[in-house]
């Protein structure tokens, strides 16, 4: 059952590329922004090589993928020999040691996937949140701020989708939306699928050389720069195509989108078909790495259709408001 809406764009689509660009540029980091984020780093890393010397930080998410605005907290992984401990005893070790170090609001999360120690950096003012070994979210940082590097249009889509999902309230993962990070793999995905393409697939080109790890792919970004430039569409025009897209075209029903394949495809070949455990697998977003891990479990039949109704919006706010680079951003009230 796809609902298949042929609709053209309006024809003044291209006028408001500009206000939409300003709005992107408004939301990049800022130079202070950067070396707030680079004090929190240094007295990290001093705090930790007093216990672990050998231990190496790692920055991963938006302070590392080049997805991150001036709002976005520090995401960092320590990679180190855990011999006969536990991750959770190391944790629970680093939150001593960081209370100790005048650090705030230290928190240990166990329980969670991704066991973290969160906290706060009053020198910087900024959150933190700390992991061990987690070596996929090293890879697939990297893997976003190569894609970045191929066509501008994917940081411009990606900082106003983000922006968008913040303010209309379906970025909150703890109630059944959607990560930062599954946006960025929704626009990679959708620019992998234009015609003519924007975006490569880049885990599915020829290996050039070896690597002893699962998680590797083109990474000769700097040959590709060029790569989208057939395809001139703008960015109020994908804009709008990926609204239209997630409201109108995405096969919920049979449909997995897949930026490790650079299409999408079935449930069926996954398995996803039914609830298993906690994910109820109704709108499925692959991890490219993790590829048993799906960044849309957490949607259920009450947060799907809250966040297919924010696509048609924003689709319908593109497609006739007077305004749209205003109303889009509209932050949603009850
Ligand atoms: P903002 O902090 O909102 O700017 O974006 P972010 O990309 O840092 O997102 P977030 O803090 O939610 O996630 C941090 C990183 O964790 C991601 O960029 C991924 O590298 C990694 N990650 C891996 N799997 C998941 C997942 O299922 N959910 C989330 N949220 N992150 C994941
Ligand atoms: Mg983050």
């Amino acid at each position: 059952r796809m609902r298949r809406r042929q609709v053209e764009c309006r024809g003044d689509i291209d006028t408001f590329t500009p206000g939409l660009i300003a709005l992107y540029e408004s939301l990049k980091p800022s130079e202070e922004h950067k070396s707030k984020q680079q004090q929190l780093v240094d007295s990290l890393t001093k705090s930790v090589s007093k216990e672990w010397p050998n231990a190496q930080l790692h920055l991963y998410g938006s302070c590392a993928n080049s997805f991150g605005t001036s709002h976005s907290d520090v995401d960092v992984c320590l990679q180190m020999e855990i011999g006969t401990g536990s991750t959770v005893e190391i944790l629970l070790r680093l939150a001593e040691i960081l209370r100790t170090d005048n650090f705030e609001s230290v928190e240990a999360i166990t329980g969670a996937r991704v066991p973290i120690v969160r906290m706060s950096d009053p020198g910087s003012g900024l959150s933190c949140d700390i992991c061990i070994n987690n070596l996929f979210a090293v890879a697939n940082t990297k893997l976003l701020k190569d894609y970045a590097q191929i066509d501008q249009r994917l940081l411009q889509l990606a900082f106003l989708v983000k922006h968008w999902a913040k303010l209309r309230g379906v970025n909150e993962t703890y109630r059944g939306t959607l990560s930062s990070y599954a946006y960025v793999i929704m626009c990679i995905n959708f620019l992998q699928l234009r015609e003519p393409k924007i975006l490569p697939c880049l885990q599915a080109m020829e290996q050039t050389y070896f690597d002893d790890t699962e998680c590797t792919y083109f990474d000769e970004v700097h040959q590709l720069h060029d790569f989208g430039a057939e395809n001139k569409e703008s960015i109020a025009k994908l804009l709008w195509e990926f609204f239209h897209y997630w409201a109108n075209h995405h096969d919920y029903r049979n449909d997995v989108i897949s930026v490790r394949l650079g299409k999408t495809i079935t449930k069926q070949e996954k398995n996803w078909t039914t609830r298993i455990g906690n994910d109820r697998h109704l709108m499925c977003i692959e991890d490219p790495f993790e590829t048993g891990h799906d960044l849309g479990r957490v949607v259920d039949r009450q947060t799907i259709r809250i966040l297919r109704e924010e696509f048609e919006r924003g689709a319908a706010v593109l497609q006739y408001d007077h305004d749209p680079c205003v109303t889009l951003f509209q932050p949603y009230t009850v």
